[in-house]
């Protein structure tokens, strides 16, 4: 092969290498390799000075040649694959600027909100006023007013948390029932939805704060029946179907009689699980005949007046509603248990 050959061979072999090469690196392989201090045409010119004259002038002029045509084509390779490249990242970093902004992600109640305000509905619509009272109550409302005095063993079943100014959080909504007697006098047909306190162990169906509410009617010749019936209206409009209850004695000093009306867990199907504590029930709605002495407390003569009460397990009723199982999930603040509802 003559010098000529040679010069043509090599540069048949780095244009194909070119075509071939699809990285930047690769071509940039290809120039060392090709026109390099050290690449393959410079190492040919190293030769020149043994050629005859004439043959050295025809041989430079053929090797400048091909390396002018390589670094064209290097250059115009490179070209290529740098548009290639922006033309990919535009493809995918693509942003529409004219598209209209997402807005603020529409958030939702919390479920316990959802159940109270459906069943504050349900009572304003039988005559009923919903009312407030604070969650930092006095020793008087929270119990002694409701029967309660300091020594009675009732105080150990509703252990909380006290200031120390004497007041403690409440226990119950029970305290709306003197409150709200003393401010709008009888009859009275009430609610009081809200947060309570307790000081005790945490498990799937018991928080220290959850929520109740209250319920009362105090009028003439209130009965049992009077009390039954609510109950039944209250559970069904809750629920939109039938839900199986049961009826037992109940104590709190505040009623008379009083009742606890349970209601057959939702969870297991009254199989017993660790919301029921294997016993297939909840407790729910604990109510009864307003005890006389509460309504003498309140300034009502219970000669004239008599009512019933009840104190609704507010959370609990949404964990049977919507078929939760542990309690704490509606304080945890996870997004994921929320964004359900
Ligand atoms: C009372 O709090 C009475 N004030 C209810 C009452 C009102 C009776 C009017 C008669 C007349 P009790 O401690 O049982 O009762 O609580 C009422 C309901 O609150 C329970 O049935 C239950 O559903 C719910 N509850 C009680 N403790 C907890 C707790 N730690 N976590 C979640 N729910 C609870």
């Amino acid at each position: 092969m003559d010098l000529d050959q040679t010069i043509s061979a090599l540069h048949s072999a780095f244009v194909a290498q070119l075509d071939r090469a699809s990285t930047l690196e690769a071509i940039e392989a290809v120039r060392v390799e090709a026109l390099g201090r050290k690449g393959k045409l410079s190492e040919i010119s190293k030769n020149f000075g043994k050629l005859p004259p004439e043959e050295r002038k025809t041989a430079g002029a053929r090797l400048n040649q091909v390396k002018q045509d390589l670094e064209a084509r290097l250059e115009a390779r490179k070209a290529d694959l740098q548009s290639t490249a922006l033309d990919a990242q535009l493809e995918s970093e693509w942003l529409d600027l004219t598209a209209p902004a997402p807005g603020p992600r529409p958030g939702s109640l919390h479920p316990v909100t959802q159940v109270q305000r459906e069943i504050e509905d349900l009572f304003v619509s039988l005559g009923f006023t919903v009312l407030d009272g604070p969650e930092v109550e006095t020793e008087f409302y929270n119990f002694d007013a409701l029967n309660i005095p300091a020594d009675h063993p009732a105080r150990d079943m509703q252990d909380t948390f006290w200031l120390k100014d004497g007041r403690l959080l409440r226990t119950h909504t029970s305290p709306v029932q003197v409150r709200g007697l003393e401010k709008l006098g009888p009859p009275l047909k009430m609610i009081a939805p809200g947060r309570v306190f307790r000081n005790e162990e945490v498990d799937p169906s018991h928080e220290h704060t959850f929520y109740q509410l209250e319920g009362m009617m105090v009028d003439r010749d209130v009965s049992v029946a009077h009390l039954i019936y609510f109950m039944k209206t209250l559970l069904s409009a809750v629920f939109h179907r039938d839900v199986t209850v049961r009826l037992r004695p109940g104590f709190f000093p505040f009623v008379e009689p009083g009742f606890e009306l349970d209601i057959q867990c939702i969870i297991c199907a009254g199989k017993g699980c660790p919301v029921c504590k294997q016993s297939g029930w909840v407790e729910l709605l604990p109510c009864g005949l307003v005890n006389p002495a509460v309504l003498r407390y309140s300034g009502v003569d219970p000669e004239q007046w008599n009512g019933f009460a009840f104190g609704l397990g507010l959370t609990r009723l949404a964990m049977m509603r919507y078929g939760i199982d542990d309690i704490r999930l509606f304080s945890s603040g996870d997004l994921r248990f929320l964004r359900q509802f």
